[in-house]
């Protein structure tokens, strides 16, 4: 018996396009910022684009120039709204010599962090080429960690206050906030993340290294010291170390291949990331996420808007880009952010880069020799 072709009204065959696969469009809102922050995102975004990776972006002015013209730093439920209607976040940087408060940074950026509980900020350390490291005789493969950051609590809380200002009698206090709740979600994550990320050269993670400053600061470095123990033995398979803060900087620079996982409290994550991104061949190759998994995330470059040089074609647009690929990668997007990452490998080998990291090109050029290789 022949079969009779099947009509789009039959119920029990399905039509053709039912087969065909649904594409999601990933939506991602852009926010460039101040300063380098508007030269290094544009070109961010079109490497993301040159990728054809399925996304709808948007641009938010959020930044000084915005606060400079109407007062706002964040109009109102735009938290709310980022989270609501956004997948992803794609920040620069804030900072204007102009805004002599820097709120708009902290009601932003802070804002962002805080009230978006993008409570682990992971900040990848991967040198390229051995050309970017200021150390001798370096292995690119052997600077291959991750920082990971607590991005809602510490001293960034703001938590003190000012007495007596002006006066010989002032006191300033700023207070170290630490919760158990928000220690043991930021060095789980660190576990998590060894146990599921490899390193670039496919090898598997096995350590993660507590980094703290408990011999002084006994209070708050009791309570990371006793859950780091208590969370490091639901993971036997993983290395548990400690580091103090101090002791932790001198090693990076003597012997940065010892580091697989780093896990730290807010400020010393910041400082021991600007002293990483010197070993990757500085602040403009360093990519970051602040990530609160299952939540809209947000993606920025470790730098910030690096006044002296905005506006010069000059920023290395490599840590604008290695954070989109980040985003890509977070996103679900592996392939479009792997093409990215060998993009920009090829760019730093073949020295088609900025002055920062030994280049003739401009930030614009830079992202372009990416976009080109990206097209061959
Ligand atoms: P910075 O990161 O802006 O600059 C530090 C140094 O690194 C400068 O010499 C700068 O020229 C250089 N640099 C930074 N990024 C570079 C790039 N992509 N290419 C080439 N060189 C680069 O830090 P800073 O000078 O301490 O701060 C400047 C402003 O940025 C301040 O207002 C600060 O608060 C703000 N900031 C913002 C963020 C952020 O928004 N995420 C981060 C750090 C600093
Ligand atoms: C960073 C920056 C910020 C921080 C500043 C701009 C508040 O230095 O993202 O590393 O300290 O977290
Ligand atoms: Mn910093």
């Amino acid at each position: 018996m022949q079969r009779q072709p099947h009509s789009l009204a039959d119920a029990t065959v399905p039509p053709f396009w039912y087969l065909l696969p649904v594409t999601t469009k990933k939506r991602i809102a852009i926010i460039p910022g101040d300063g380098i922050g508007r030269e290094v995102i544009p070109v961010a975004v079109k490497v993301i684009e040159a990728t054809g990776a399925p996304v709808e972006l948007s641009e938010f002015d959020w930044g000084a120039e915005r606060y400079l013209k109407d007062g706002v730093t964040v109009p109102p439920d735009g938290f709310t709204m980022l989270g609501r209607d956004f997948d992803a976040i794609l920040v620069g940087a804030f900072g204007d010599p102009r805004v002599k408060t820097n709120i708009h940074a902290k009601e932003i950026l802070l804002g962002m962090r805080f009230k978006m509980d993008l409570y682990a900020n992971v900040r990848p350390v991967r040198l390229l080429d051995a050309s970017l490291c200021p150390l001798k005789g370096v292995d690119p493969k052997d600077i291959d960690f991750v920082a990971v950051r607590e991005n809602t609590e510490g001293v960034y809380t703001d938590a003190g206050g000012v007495f007596k200002q002006g006066t010989p009698d002032e006191i300033a206090t700023q207070e170290d906030i630490n919760t158990r709740k928000g220690v043991e979600r930021i060095i789980r994550y660190a576990f998590e993340y060894c146990e599921r990320h490899k390193k670039q050269d496919g090898s598997p993670r096995r350590k993660v290294l507590m980094c703290d400053k408990s011999n002084a600061m006994t209070h708050a470095g009791g309570l990371w010291q006793r859950v780091f123990h208590e969370v490091s033995r639901e993971y036997p398979q993983i290395t548990a170390e400690h580091m103090y803060v101090d002791a932790l900087c001198m090693q990076m620079v003597r012997d940065p291949r010892q580091f697989d996982v780093i896990v730290t409290n807010n400020m010393f994550g910041d400082i021991i990331t600007d002293l990483a991104a010197g070993l990757q061949g500085g602040l403009g190759m360093a990519a970051s996420g602040n990530i609160h998994p299952g939540k809209t995330s947000m993606f920025e470059p470790v730098h910030g808007s690096a006044p002296t040089i905005a506006g010069k074609n000059m920023a290395n647009p490599f840590g604008a880009i290695l954070t989109a690929a980040m985003m890509l990668g977070h996103l679900g997007l592996s392939g479009e952010a792997e093409k990215i990452e060998a993009a920009v490998l090829a760019a730093v080998r073949e020295k088609r880069t900025t002055v920062d990291v030994g280049g003739p090109l401009g930030t614009r050029e830079a992202g372009e020799w990416v976009n080109k290789k990206l097209a061959s």
